[in-house]
């Protein structure tokens, strides 16, 4: 893939290198005898854009579910912001709040509509009133163009609508972080390009993210770093340009490949 130097996140954002955000160190998980996670190690800073890329079954999605407490750890360590999650049991709900996640499948409560999908977690978790909730919601929701469906149910909206609005949740949590498992890969080719527009527009504005994708082209893109999966570990993990085109691992040279 030829660099075009288009890349919104490489140089331009100047994210602040010293505040590490997420910190995995030695992450393992296992499900029974299976141990999925071998070991995971990786860093990100705040303002990063880490693109999470490698073949399936290779623990891209446990990963993510590990570091947002979906799925416990077996062993390692998750440091946020200074603070390790795992050893300290009460902060949990707090840290989860400040790590807010994006599915494949947009996870929309079907028997709410737009609005009050944006505000229930902001009222039960943060304890916002609703106006506050509310007003929230709406500017987030006019981030991402979907504003004027504050009364549709999900079942009204096309996947790409959904997941925006699913983005607009998140964000309504003003998390530090924001997760991403394949957030296009349910969607048909024609809606796939309004949400990596609002997610790159997410990352231009400076949030801290870690983004399963195989959408390479955009990947490349968006990301300060692109981390390659392989068999429970993060096999090699650079800028793109690098990642792209200076591949060191024969894995992920073949992986390129296909
Ligand atoms: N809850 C679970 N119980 C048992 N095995 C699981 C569970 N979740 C994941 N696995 C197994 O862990 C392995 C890695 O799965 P994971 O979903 O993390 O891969 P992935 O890299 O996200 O793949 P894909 O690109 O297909 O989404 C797979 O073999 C999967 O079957
Ligand atoms: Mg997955």
């Amino acid at each position: 893939m030829k660099s075009e130097n288009t890349n919104v996140n490489q140089d331009s954002i100047s994210h602040n290198a010293e505040l590490e955000i997420i910190r995995v160190e030695n992450l393992h998980k296992n499900f029974g005898e299976n141990e999925i996670l071998k070991g995971v190690n990786l860093s990100v800073k705040q303002g990063e854009v880490i693109s999470i890329v490698g073949s399936s079954g290779s623990g891209k999605s446990t990963l993510l579910r590990c570091i947002n407490l979906l799925e416990y750890p077996t062993k390692g360590k998750i440091m946020f912001e200074g603070t390790d999650v795992l050893g300290d049991k009460s902060n949990q709900n707090t840290y989860r709040a400040k790590v807010g996640m994006v599915f494949q499948h947009f996870n929309l409560f079907s028997n709410m509509n737009v609005l009050q999908n944006c505000i229930t977690a902001q009222v039960m978790v943060l304890k916002r009133t609703k106006e506050e909730a509310s007003e929230n919601a709406i500017k987030y929701l006019h981030k991402v163009g979907m504003a004027e469906y504050v009364n549709a149910r999900p079942a009204q909206l096309s996947g790409g609508q959904k997941q925006r609005v699913a983005i607009a949740r998140a964000l309504a949590m003003n998390p530090d972080a924001l997760l991403f498992d394949e957030p296009t890969s349910a969607l048909d080719p024609e809606l796939i390009r309004e949400v990596l527009k609002t997610i790159e527009s997410v990352a231009k504005d400076g949030m801290t993210m870690l983004i399963v994708t195989h959408e390479m082209t955009f990947a490349r893109r968006i990301s300060n770093k692109i981390a390659f999966m392989s068999e429970g570990v993060i096999e090699e993990i650079d800028t793109p340009d690098v990642v792209f085109d200076n591949p060191k691992s024969i894995k992920l040279k073949n992986f390129l490949r296909v």
